[in-house]
């Protein structure tokens, strides 16, 4: 074949390449170590001397000129990759972006730290205690003796060894008298279990004690304390009643009930601790007295937020948790 027809067949297919990889691979065919147009050259020794330079000057431009057209042809191929990648990759930069979720503090834990927030404002302690309790603190240092009937209130979960789950926080009562000296003023939040659970009980919950031992401690200052903190919590002047109620550890009892939208609501039990609480945790009751009040966490949480089931606090389905970010 003379440089004329195999310019003609390279340009012709370099023409004819439709991917890079093609184009690379002519390009090698006509202009690599081995290609006919190398060789070509290399054979230019073989001819005569006299037609040596216009044979020399013919190749050279023939590859010259296929070097060009393949770097046209390349620049081409290129430009068509980028379009049909800009068509077939199309980009919505008006779409929202896919959010991230900042985690927030559950429902629970932001209601416990109000309750805080106001005790620990009101110069009390929050302390805390064991969740696995020995029956004593649980049960007899709270005037409950074994088989006292107020014990089948509490739905015990027992483990071995006379240790029961706590089914209230007033064992941390106990365990702040034995402690400390009056003056006391102390909360304690934390977990509690009973054998319990439909929309407004689960088996685990959480309770928040109050406990003030100090001389001339009266009843007034318990309805006081109370009514004040009720109107904190809620942040507003909700009508507060206490009805006459009975618990072995205080004498006398109450339970309070704040005005709901649709009528009274129990919220806490309360009650001036039993003289038999003060001196078997080592508080003279001819000297001092003192008020305890119970309630539950997560049930003023329900109030506050208006959850009607309990147990939603404690199924963890992010949808419900979200709302309280
Ligand atoms: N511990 C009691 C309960 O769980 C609540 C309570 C606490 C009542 C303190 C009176 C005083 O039922």
């Amino acid at each position: 074949m003379d440089v004329d027809e195999i310019r003609t067949q390279a340009l012709a297919r370099i023409g004819a390449s439709e991917e890079i990889p093609a184009l690379e691979a002519t390009r090698v065919h006509y202009l690599g170590k081995n290609g006919v147009i190398t060789a070509l050259l290399r054979g230019l020794g073989d001819v005569e001397p006299g037609a040596r330079p216009a044979a020399g000057a013919a190749i050279n431009a023939a590859k010259d000129l296929i070097q060009e057209t393949i770097n046209q042809r390349r620049a081409e191929l290129e430009t068509e990759q980028i379009q049909s990648d800009l068509t077939s990759q199309t980009l919505d930069v008006s779409l929202p972006g896919r959010k991230g979720y900042s985690g927030s503090l559950h429902p629970v834990t932001q209601t416990l730290e109000r309750i805080e927030e106001i005790f620990v404002g009101a110069g009390y302690d929050v302390v805390d205690g064991p969740e696995i309790e020995d029956e004593y603190h649980n049960f007899e240092a709270l005037n409950m003796p074994k088989n006292h009937p107020a014990r089948a209130m509490h739905d015990t979960f027992y483990l071995k060894n006379g240790l029961v789950l706590r089914t209230h926080t007033s064992p941390v009562q106990v365990r702040v008298m034995e402690n400390r000296e009056p003056p006391i003023r102390v909360i304690c939040p934390g977990r509690v279990y009973r054998r319990d659970s439909d929309m407004t009980h689960s088996p685990m919950f959480h309770q928040v004690e109050g406990l003030v031992v100090d001389r001339g401690i009266n009843f007034g200052d318990l309805k006081g304390t109370v009514t004040e903190f009720i109107g904190r919590f809620f942040e507003k002047d909700l009508e507060v009643r206490f009805r006459p109620s009975y618990f072995p550890f205080t004498e006398p009892s109450a339970e309070v009930d704040v005005m709901g939208p649709d009528g009274w609501r129990e919220v806490m039990g309360c009650g001036m601790v039993h003289p038999n609480v003060l001196s078997m945790s080592g508080i003279d009751p001819e000297e001092y007295s003192g008020f305890a009040f119970g309630f539950g966490g997560d049930r003023l949480a329900t109030l506050f937020f208006d959850v009607q089931d309990l147990r939603m606090f404690f199924d963890n389905d992010l949808r419900f948790l979200r709302q309280f970010a």
